[in-house]
């Protein structure tokens, strides 16, 4: 027989134990445990004696109280503190989730942003949220969008379908970046029925000038199975490892490939991918199992 007091004590606990859980999952592990994820690489065909230490900062999602100005302008300062020879953005900087106290401008994001500084340059790709919370984007089914113009007024390149050519040590190398492959929105009036991208994969590749390797910035993971073995990683965010993860699995994931791509390295038929679980949320405001993460990559 239990007694009245054991039983008090276990439904006291469990209760205690739920609210606990329910403060780490809102509050603790989304805006506290931001760690630093390293990964050490030598992809398939890197060029001997190019060593290079990529950063990168995935789904920001400004909004108050979740990701303010300031707390941006901190990670910013983490960022550097890694000595990345370049640093990259992976997408999506606007609030992913109506549960917020305020929102954060794009100027306001942006210029937490531009504290940002590495030897080689910060470079950017954009979201989905880039375009799906830009209303004239949307209408015009073309940019260009908030995001990219405030990214652009704090002197941050933003790489839609293009590429640009950096050298280290006298060794070359590419950033190419994809267009959103889910930009727009289902709109009847214009005969969009699904979502619909503006990634062009072949025409991005088409502007690689030389053999130097290529490191790809694609915001949703799944373009992976067309990227041609010629890229040396491929370097996505968007699925916030699920938001929820346990045991290696995530329930939900945002991706037609369900856990294939959900989080971490993926290496395919000798092709690398490496998926940030990204730093803010979308959705609901909760976090677990995956903590806001940096990306340090170190390839050589
Ligand atoms: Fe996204």
């Amino acid at each position: 027989m239990i007694t009245r007091r054991a039983f008090l004590r276990l439904v006291g606990g469990s209760a205690f134990s739920l609210v606990s859980l329910g403060a780490y999952a809102v509050g603790i592990e989304p805006m506290l445990l931001t760690h630093v994820k390293r990964y050490t690489l030598t992809p398939p065909h890197w060029p001997a004696g190019l060593k290079l230490r990529v950063v990168a900062l995935a789904d920001i999602h400004a909004c108050r109280p979740w990701m303010t100005p300031e707390r941006i302008a901190a990670l910013a300062e983490e960022a550097n503190a890694l000595q990345p020879d370049v640093i990259v953005m992976l997408g999506d900087y606007p609030a992913g989730t109506r549960l917020v106290t305020g929102w954060v401008n794009a100027s306001e994001w942006a210029s937490a942003l531009s504290g940002l500084k590495a030897p080689l340059g910060v470079y950017s790709i954009l979201g989905n949220h880039d375009w799906w919370e830009d209303r004239s984007a949307q209408a015009a089914g073309a940019g260009p969008t908030i995001s990219r113009k405030s990214l652009e007024a704090v002197g941050i390149p933003v790489l839609e379908n293009d590429v640009v050519r950096l050298e280290k040590d006298g060794q070359g190398f590419w950033i190419a970046g994809l267009a959103d492959q889910i930009a727009l929105l289902p709109n009847k009036a214009e005969g969009r029925r699904g979502l619909t991208g503006l990634d062009d994969l072949p025409a991005t590749l088409a502007k690689v000038g030389d053999t130097a390797p290529i490191i790809l910035l694609a915001h949703e993971p799944d373009i992976f199975p067309k990227v041609p073995w010629r890229v040396s990683l491929t370097l996505s965010g968007h699925t916030h490892g699920g938001q929820v993860r346990l045991f290696g699995y995530s329930p939900v994931v945002p991706s037609a490939y369900g856990n294939r791509y959900a989080y971490g390295h993926v290496v395919e038929n000798d092709r690398n991918l490496i998926v940030s679980g990204g730093l803010g949320f979308s959705i609901a405001p909760v976090r677990f199992g995956v903590r806001p993460e940096i990306l340090q990559i170190d390839l050589g």
